[in-house]
């Protein structure tokens, strides 16, 4: 079960990673004119998109395998309240791939303002979910 915690954490770290940087990405991409940084950034997005994508697949994948080690979980408040906001980071997730194709096909409907604040969520998403998931408050 150690191991199985150890993998999700490690992997949920690199979804994060990706969640926290992407955005970021998005601000300067909003900001920028010039067709080869327009370029570079629409080719660092859809690699960086495809890592954390790997690292959400396998923090789930570690997730649920320890849900099959110990069932008993299941009956837990605290994951239902986790399980809840893992589903708004996955909408979130899926919603940086639609910004990803709009900023690419020079259809980009936001400022590099509203992306600043688009950066925060996974920020919010992130401290509710680890103090579930260790405190486990209800
Ligand atoms: C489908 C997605 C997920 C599932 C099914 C899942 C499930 C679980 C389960 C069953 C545990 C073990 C709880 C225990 O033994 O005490 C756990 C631990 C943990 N999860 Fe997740 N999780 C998911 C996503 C996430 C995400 C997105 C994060 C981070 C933002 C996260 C952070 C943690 C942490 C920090 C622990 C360790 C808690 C501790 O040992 O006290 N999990 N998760």
């Amino acid at each position: 079960m150690l191991w199985l915690k150890a993998f999700h954490i490690v992997f949920m770290v690199t979804w994060f990673a990706g969640l926290f940087y992407l955005p970021r990405l998005f601000v300067y991409h909003a900001q920028a004119s010039d067709a080869p940084s327009l370029e570079r950034f629409q080719v660092m997005e859809r690699r960086l998109f495809v890592i954390m994508t790997i690292g959400a697949v396998l923090t789930a994948a570690f997730g649920v395998a320890m849900v099959m080690v110990a069932p008993y979980l299941l009956a837990g408040g605290w994951l239902h309240a986790k399980l809840t906001l893992v589903a708004v980071l996955i909408a979130y997730h899926l919603w940086c791939w639609r910004l990803i194709k709009q900023l690419g096909s020079g259809r980009a409907r936001h400022s590099d303002r509203w992306y600043r604040w688009f950066n925060e969520v996974p920020g919010v998403l992130l401290i509710a979910i680890v103090v579930l998931a260790v405190v486990k408050p209800f």
